[in-house]
């Protein structure tokens, strides 16, 4: 496996311009030429996996409550676009298997983030990967991250040939490379905006790519890029990629 990653990771698909981790988010960002998107996953009450970032429902879309407490059969009856514009009322939120389906149809590239509701760490992981294996077979275009050790953990024991990237909050764990090390992590992925240039040369030194979240910013985009930085995730795909150099 030899991870081909890109400079420009869709965020949330590219959630500036579409409603965050739905199809049409993802489409909108293939339209821009985006190679690869981030996208979160999690699980419903009944255990199936939907492309979602929040715990709750309220924010994204015009359902209400924990995502945990919901069934696949609630999710399906709720709207997650107009919040963001009315030209985008009627986006559902997805699930794993169809966004997996869009992205194989795409021949896009997939970073997908466990984003396990509280206490979900193993099933979360585990329902992914299972679904995963079913379809995706371009593992150069694939990186499974996560803020959860535990969920990395066990990607790595059911795939340990599957890229790992170790997501770090603003403020870094001492130990991050020790973590890094233990889950074989294949990239630091840090936030782009809180990072000094010694933290990126920090992880240059321990050998890994480094990919920056989030980063709207022209300017900053650029910056990282001179520091070292290998990719960024970012709202406005299309922004982003006038300003970074293609090679470095
Ligand atoms: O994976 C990069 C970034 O998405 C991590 O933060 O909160 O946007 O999922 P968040
Ligand atoms: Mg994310």
């Amino acid at each position: 496996m030899t991870l081909k990653l890109p400079k420009i990771i869709g965020h949330r698909g590219a959630c500036g311009y579409a409603p965050e981790n739905t199809l049409e988010s993802i489409k909108t960002a293939h339209e821009m030429g985006v190679e690869w998107v981030e996208i979160d996953v999690m699980l419903t009450r009944d255990l199936i996996p939907i492309i979602h970032h929040d715990d709750t429902l309220d924010r994204t879309t015009n359902g209400s409550g924990n995502v945990a407490d919901a069934t696949w059969e609630d999710i399906q009856q709720i709207e997650a676009g107009s919040w963001f514009a009315d030209g985008f009322a009627g986006a559902k939120v997805p699930s794993l298997e169809e966004t997996l389906e869009l992205l194989i149809d795409l021949d896009m590239g997939l970073n997908l983030e466990i984003k396990p509701t509280p206490g979900k760490e193993i099933e979360t992981a585990e329902v992914a990967l299972d679904f995963l294996s079913r379809v995706w077979e371009d593992h150069d275009r694939l990186l499974l991250s996560s803020f959860s050790h535990v969920s990395l953990e066990t990607a790595m024991d059911m795939a340990p040939e599957w890229a790992r990237a170790l997501l770090l909050e603003a403020e870094w764990l001492p130990n991050w490379k020790e973590i890094a090390g233990y889950l074989d992590a294949a990239t630091i992925n840090i936030d782009g905006n809180a990072c000094t240039r010694e933290q990126v040369e920090k992880i240059i030194d321990f050998g890994k790519p480094v990919i920056a979240y989030t980063i709207n910013n022209p300017q900053r985009a650029r910056l990282l890029q001179q520091w070292g930085v290998d990719a960024v995730f970012t709202d406005f795909p299309d922004i982003i990629n006038e300003v970074l150099l293609k090679v470095h």
